[in-house]
């Protein structure tokens, strides 16, 4: 059995050297210097070329390098592969603290001083007293999240697909639970699974269902929002800003109208990236109980995509 390490736009010398120590045993190979796809059984992938599947005739798993698997179209393989992802404490704690920053940094209108202190102009103002965030999703991420802003004053609801419980947030789901959350909603705050039926939930409906003074902060996937739908919102004043770290096309093109948008923040993707030394260990063990057999550890449902 060997692994091949199939991520793509970043130098993985360190995290196959980590790999090969823990793992001394087993072969692990890069996607460019490939000799044996046959031999292939276990594949951590990040952005992938979708070429790569059809050449791996005894593939058994493939591992996201991150928490989400919308860079692996499933389509392209077998139904008898497991599909693995990142759940990870230190990703979640990233998340987490991103999540309440950003939703403090438009609370204490940091942007606005921001371009105010590039025209010298001194003009203070109270900060904002909204104080309710809702999370579009409550997994392994919205929850660390919604845990750190209740702990700082924060109201918390959340919308997930299938009903849950919680002791910290409010809690909705399905098309009548997202227009009830939409309505009491200061920040919202994007943690869903890129899927079909997530693509472009962020769109002019749901827009139009949220408080004028309302935040958009997503960290989840670009392809969630309708580009023209929230220029166009923040554009007419009926959306206060928005917080930006994922979008469609990454890097995001020089020329795109988010750059300079004064109701935009954004970042490079950068508000949860996997940790070497804190998630090589569940990818060493899953490829462990694959040699062994064993039924693998985080594993996605298929079905739903994520
Ligand atoms: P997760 O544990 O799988 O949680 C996903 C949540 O979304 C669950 O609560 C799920 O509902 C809900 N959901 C899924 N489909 C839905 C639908 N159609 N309607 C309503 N709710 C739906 O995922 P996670 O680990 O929290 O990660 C979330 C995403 O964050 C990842 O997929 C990834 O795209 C993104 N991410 C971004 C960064 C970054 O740096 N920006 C870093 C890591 C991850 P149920 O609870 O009912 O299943
Ligand atoms: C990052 O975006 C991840 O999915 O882990």
């Amino acid at each position: 059995m060997s692994v091949l390490v199939a991520i793509t736009g970043r130098d993985n010398t360190k995290l196959i050297a980590k790999m090969q120590s823990q793992l001394p045993n087993i072969r692990i190979e890069q996607l460019d210097d490939c000799q044996d796809f046959a031999g292939v059984e276990f594949v951590l992938a990040w952005n992938a070329p979708t070429s790569l599947w059809q050449k791996l005739p005894n593939l058994k798993a493939v591992s996201s390098f991150g928490a989400g698997v919308d860079s692996i179209d499933l389509s392209l393989l077998p139904k008898d592969v497991e599909i693995v992802r990142i759940v990870d404490e230190q990703l979640a704690t990233d998340m987490a603290e991103y999540v309440l920053t950003h939703v403090l940094a438009q609370k204490l209108r940091l942007k606005e001083y921001y371009i105010k202190q590039q025209q010298s102009e001194w003009k203070p103002k109270r900060a904002y007293k909204y104080n309710q965030v809702s999370m579009l999703g409550f997994g392994e991420l919205g929850r660390a999240s919604a845990h750190s802003l209740v702990s700082n004053g924060f109201k918390v609801n959340a919308w997930s697909r299938t009903p849950k419980k919680s002791t910290i947030a409010t809690l909705y789901h399905g098309d009548e639970g997202l227009t009830d959350m939409l309505a009491q909603t200061d920040y919202l705050v994007c943690l869903l699974p890129l899927t079909s039926s997530t693509e472009e939930i962020i769109n002019k409906q749901l827009l139009e269902q949220l408080p004028e003074h309302a935040v958009i902060i997503n960290v989840a996937r670009g392809e969630h929002i309708v580009e023209a739908d929230l220029l166009d919102a923040l554009n007419n004043q009926r959306l206060r800003g928005a917080t930006l770290d994922v979008f469609a096309s990454e890097p995001l093109p020089s020329e795109h109208p988010y750059w300079l948008h004064p109701g935009i923040t954004l970042t490079p993707h950068c508000a949860a990236l996997s940790d070497l030394d804190s998630v090589i260990k569940q990818i060493a063990d899953n490829i462990l109980r694959l040699k062994a057999g064993e039924p693998l550890i985080n594993c996605i449902n298929k079905q739903q995509g994520y």
